[in-house]
């Protein structure tokens, strides 16, 4: 169950302000659902959580057993969504540094840059291992990822030879349509479909996400059911409702002057979800001129170095903070008999608990300085819980675009960069 805390954001907002946008969350929540709003041909994220395997889901599942049967490593290529919303997942549940563990095939990312040293560390870490390609790109034809796939699908048939290396890529892309799709028909790869109506930041919870969770050894399933469930709670039309909550009163900010954003988590495996969260709503609202600018922090590593610029600095922004319940397993504070840094008065307290006052202590002194904090409570850290949260923002980026009056579902200041870079790159007719 999510919850939203809506008791410390009151410092230049009113309950009663929150209340006269009951018409305007309702109108764009209605216009996503009914698919009647601008980009309603990118809707189909809000239907893909279910509570079964799909057809899909079972061959998705295959296809990682066969990955961590013949596999020391799987490199996943891909760059936006493809990139963030995997890496994101397995961070957080798996843990960041999954890739030390012993117990699942290690996860490497490629294509999401552009950088020699990136790609040769790469090359150098396969070396000597078994591995496989999940190539994950819509169009096949975004420039990071080609020129990644040109390179690994070439060191994956000089090791294994042509026939071999075929059955060790996967793709993941348009069930008919763009470069790729067209590659996976002709080399014969392995192939899992990006749903024409899903955007790639959108995308999580289809293929592009849950063959590399599954190889991570995540129960997509449960992350799948998570999703189902969130789905259903929050097909609410009313303030009940902690999405319309969230789109509400991040557009309360934005129209009282906020213009950043900070999600904050004091979990260390979540800075990729924070990158997937701040791609999710700085590509679908950062448009016509309009938008909050996300930005991430984790607490309490930069409570050390960003936390004067919140407590003191420009008053232009507010807090979301991620909650997660407190874990099952304790870890105590011992006793020093030498007490030099004074500490003993903790002695037998658990980290958790020491956590919990550090957000406490953090959340009053924020709202003291002058910054609005919404913390969302989201339960353990498990499959469940994080299928419900990538369709909790989901949703509420939907609605939280609709009230701001943009479209949520295109990106076309990602063209600019591109084009300078084809011209100077002397790609031909730019
Ligand atoms: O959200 C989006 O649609 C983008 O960030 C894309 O995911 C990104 O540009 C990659 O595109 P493609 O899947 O075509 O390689």
């Amino acid at each position: 169950m999510i919850e939203l805390d809506m008791s410390n954001v009151w410092g230049e907002l009113s309950l009663p302000q929150l209340l006269e946008t009951e018409k305007e969350v309702f109108a764009a929540h209605q216009l996503l659902a009914e698919g009647k709003g601008p980009g309603n041909d990118f809707i189909g994220w809000l239907d893909l959580p279910v509570m079964e395997d799909t057809a899909e889901m079972i061959r998705i599942k295959q296809a990682a057993e066969r990955i961590r049967q013949d596999s020391d490593v799987l490199v996943v290529i891909g760059i936006g969504g493809s990139y963030l919303g995997p890496r994101a997942a397995i961070e957080l549940l798996r843990g960041q540094n999954h890739n030390l563990k012993n117990s699942d095939p290690q996860i490497f990312f490629a294509g999401n840059n552009l950088s020699t040293r990136a790609y040769q560390e790469l090359c150098e870490l396969l070396e000597g291992k078994d591995f496989s390609l999940n190539i994950i790109s819509k169009s096949g034809t975004t420039t990071e990822p080609a020129i990644a796939t040109r390179a690994l699908r070439w060191l994956l048939e000089r090791r294994y030879g042509t026939e071999k290396a075929r059955k060790r890529t996967y793709v993941t892309t348009d069930p008919a349509n763009g470069a790729l799709r067209q590659m996976a028909n002709e080399e014969g790869w392995e192939s899992f479909i990006i749903p024409p109506n899903v955007g790639g930041r959108f995308s999580v919870l289809t293929a592009v996400g849950l063959l590399p969770m599954a190889v991570a050894g995540i129960d997509i399933t449960a992350m799948m059911r998570g999703a189902a469930k969130a789905a259903k709670e929050l097909d609410v039309r009313s303030f009940e409702n902690p999405a319309w909550q969230y789109a509400a009163l991040r557009n309360l900010q934005y129209r009282a002057g906020k213009a950043m954003e900070l999600l904050c988590f004091y979990e260390p495996d979540a800075r990729m979800l924070g990158g997937w969260w701040q791609q999710l709503f700085g590509e679908s609202e950062g448009k016509d001129g309009k938008g909050l600018f996300p930005v991430t922090a984790e607490f309490t590593a930069d409570l050390h170095s960003l936390g004067q610029m919140i407590q003191q600095g420009q008053r232009n922004i507010f807090e979301t903070v991620l909650r997660f319940a407190p874990p099952k397993n304790k870890t105590t504070i011992e006793v020093d008999w030498k007490d030099l840094d004074g500490l003993n008065y903790l002695e037998g307290r658990t980290l958790d608990f020491v956590e919990e006052k550090a957000f406490l202590g953090t959340l009053s002194a924020h709202v003291d300085g002058g910054v609005p904090v919404i913390p969302i409570s989201f339960g353990e850290i498990c499959e469940e819980t994080i299928g419900e949260l990538f369709y909790f923002f989901q949703l509420s980026c939907g609605i939280s675009a609709y009230m701001l009056g943009v479209n949520p579902f295109n990106q076309p200041g990602v063209e600019f960069y591109k084009r300078n870079m084809f011209k100077l790159l002397g790609k031909p007719g730019y």
